[in-house]
Formats: structure tokens, sequence, C-alpha cells
């Protein structure tokens, strides 16, 4: 199979994770099916993003049945596809995906299989988490952001009026596919987006691979199937060793949270409309700035980092005028507040991060704190006008 990879994630419940280009109609997502199928289980319901072509969900629902049901003629196969957003990433629409699954019979021995965004990931797989008291979901992730790590860690979520993800739980998924051909018709600015979370994985843990994404820029954003699976063989490495040592976020796994602090506050602010990578990006580059302050980070490290982030993202994200007070009441609300502070990751050097009595984020002086809204003004990454040539996204 063309550049095919395995990736085995060791968390409470293992699983495998496929990377590779056209594997989607192989005989591997059959062989994930079949193992559920053969302990009882009698539906497959495929929950797919609207916006996708047909190939990834109905097509595909097709190519399943005939497949699948040519073993196992009782074995259902249904199809919800449906229009979900960062917006709509909310309480009412878990509930209208649970009376749905209701709708359909389906009990303890229904298999899930989610295709899409990491919107759709996040809150099909927290569907499937408390529906019966959990059933087992497939991941397909067709955005390259979901890819690298909406899809492996087993975070799930949705949004409140109070801000990002606060409610959900960890639930591994039971495989994971990763078809590169599905990122051929990703919008620009989505597949962008995502090279905030992979350079996010590089400054924490790997200088090698932010070398690489430094060196690469124009076959990355060509999407080389071959380099794109490399990085995204590489990315998910990196996830796995950090969510391995700690799987329920007790520690460890707070260093993925690196430029969230930030660009959690900055997704609400603009009410969810922003891209979550550009929000990331804005927020690494405020957050690695934060660190230089602390003195945690030398200068030179400091430009390092921002320079591959202008790399990508100079002059590409558009957002309002961050209002002081606003800014810091959403602040509070993080899920990374601790003893009434905002806790940030703070980055030693290029790929290394800070730890220091087994904790991984710290509070940072107030003086600085204070300061942060000055961040946003003539930040580089933020779009101006006056530059309009450097707007385009690829
Ligand atoms: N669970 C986790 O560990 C984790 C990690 C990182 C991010 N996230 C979450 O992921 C979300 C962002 O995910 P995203 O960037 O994938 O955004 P997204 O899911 O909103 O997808 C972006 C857009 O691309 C469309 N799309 C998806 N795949 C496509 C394809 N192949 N072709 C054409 N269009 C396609 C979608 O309809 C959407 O309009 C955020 O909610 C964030 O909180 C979760």
């Amino acid at each position: 199979m063309n550049g095919y990879k395995q990736i085995n994630i060791n968390t409470s419940q293992p699983y495998l994770v496929h990377i590779g280009k056209n594997i989607l109609y192989e005989n591997i997502l059959q062989e994930e099916c079949t193992r559920f199928i053969k302990k009882g289980w009698d539906k497959l319901i495929i929950i797919a993003d609207y916006n996708l072509p047909v190939k990834y969900h109905r097509e595909l629902q097709d190519f399943l049945k005939v497949s699948l049901q040519d073993k196992s003629p009782n074995f259902k196969i249904e199809l919800l596809s449906f229009k979900i957003t960062e917006q709509q990433k909310n309480r009412d629409t878990k509930e209208q995906l649970e009376n749905k699954l209701f709708e359909l019979n389906c009990g303890k021995k229904t298999l899930i299989l989610a295709i899409g965004g990491g919107v759709l990931l996040d809150i099909v797989g927290f569907v499937a988490a408390t529906y019966n008291r959990g059933i087992p979901v497939i991941y397909i992730p067709t955005t390259l952001l979901a890819m690298v790590d909406a899809s492996v860690g087993g975070k799930t979520g949705i949004n409140t009026p109070y801000g990002k993800n606060l409610i959900g739980v960890i639930k591994q998924p039971a495989a994971v596919l990763i078809d590169v051909n599905t990122l051929e018709s990703l919008p620009a600015p989505d597949y962008l987006s995502a090279m905030a979370e992979i350079i996010k994985i590089a400054v924490i843990l790997d200088e090698e691979l932010c070398n690489l994404l430094s060196h690469h820029k124009d076959t990355i954003l060509l999407r080389d199937s071959e380099f794109l699976i490399k990085i995204i063989y590489a990315s998910v490495q990196l996830k796995k060793q950090v969510i391995e040592q700690d799987e329920f976020e007790n520690g460890m796994r707070e260093l993925l949270n690196f430029g969230h602090t930030i660009g959690h506050v900055v997704e609400k602010l603009e009410g969810y409309l922003i891209t979550h990578g550009f929000a990331v990006a804005l927020g690494m580059w405020i957050e690695s700035n934060l660190a230089w302050q602390m003195g945690c980070l030398n200068k030179e490290n400091l430009n390092k980092i921002q320079d591959l982030l202008s790399l990508y993202f100079y002059n590409k994200i558009k957002i309002s005028k961050i209002d002081d007070l606003t800014f810091n009441q959403i602040l509070l609300f993080d899920k990374k507040v601790k003893e009434s502070k905002v806790h940030y990751v703070l980055v030693k050097e290029l790929g290394k991060f800070y730890s220091k009595d087994n904790k991984y984020s710290f509070p940072i002086i107030p003086q600085i704190e204070q300061d942060i809204v000055n961040l946003f003004e003539n930040n580089p990454l933020i779009f101006c006008a006056d530059q309009a040539m450097d707007s385009s996204y690829v």
C-alpha cells in the first residue's frame, strides 16, 4: 500500500492509527469493523460531515455494505451526514445526534464511524462516550488538523457559552484511519490552520521536526502526499509519547495546551468564526513571548519560534479589536485555571519545554499578564490591510 504506516497507541484502550494514501477502500476499515461483528455488533452508523465529497461517505457506505453484509447479512449500515461548524459544537447538536441514534434503534452493540474534521470528531466522540454509557467509535479524520491532533488521544467535547471544550470526556477511539487523499478537497485556510498544531508539537518536543517545517514550507503547502505522511507520522508519534505517559491529563499532557490558553480566548472572542489553528498560532506567538518575559526562553530561541510561526502565518489571521476587560474575564474561565491563576505552558528552547517538580504549566507574574493584550498590537501574524499582498493562503 502506498506509503502505509501504522502506529500502535498504548493507552487504557489500545488502538491502531493507520496512515497512508488511498487506504479507505483497502481492507483495513473492513478488518476494523469485522473485529466488532465477530463480537456480536449488529449496526454501524456512519456519521459524516456533509461538506465532504460523496466518496468519503455515501460511496463508502455502499462499499462497506457490499464488503461487510456479504459475510454478515444482518449487519445494518446507516449514514447520517450533517452540517457541523465550530459554532454548532454544542449541547443542542449533541442532543440531536443522540435522538437520531435512538430513532435508528441503536443499542449497546452499535459501532460509530465518524468521518470529518476536529469539530465532528470531538462531538461525535463525546456522543459515543456517553450513549448507552459508551459505544465504540472509529475515526476517519478528513482535515490535516484532525489527522495530527484531534483524532488521537481521546479528548472529546463541546463548547458552552462559558468557554471552549468545557464539557467532555477522554475516550479513546477503537481505531483511526488517516487517508491523505481526503485532504485534496480541504479548503486552503483549513489546511493552513493545521500547521499550527504541527508547529505546536514540534516546538515543545522536537527541534528536528521544527527544522523540517522551516525548510519544506512549499512542499508542505503543495500537499505532497509522501511528505504529508511523513509529518503526520512524526506528529502522531510525538503525541503518542505524551498521551501514553499521561492519558488523563494529570501532568505532562498539559504540554499539548501550548498556545491554547490564549488561543481559546481568541476563539471565544471571535464567536468561533476564526479557525482553531489560527487562534492557536496567535496563542503560541504570545505564549512564547510570555516565556521570554518570564526569563525561561532566551531571545534567540524566541526569534526561532516566532520566525517559524511567521513563515506560515504572517499577515494571515483576521481578528477584531481585543477588549481588555472581556479578554481577562474569558481567560479566567479556561480549564487551565488553578487556584484562581491562569497557567501557561512555558517553552524553554526550540523543541524543549520547561517543567519543575512534575509540573508542566505555570502562572506568570501579574504585570506580564496585564500586558498580554498589548501583544496583539502590531502582531505580525494578524492581518493588516497595508500588507494585503501576503494575505493569500496557499
Ligand atoms: N480532541 C482533540 O484532541 C482536539 C485537538 C485539536 C483540536 N480539536 C478541535 O478540533 C476542532 C477544529 O478542527 P478542524 O480544524 O478540523 O475544523 P473543522 O472540523 O471545522 O473542519 C474545517 C472545515 O473543513 C471542512 N472539511 C473537513 N474535511 C474536509 C475535506 N476533506 N474536504 C473539504 N472540506 C472538509 C469542514 O466541513 C469545515 O468546514 C476544534 O473544535 C478543536 O477544539 C480537538
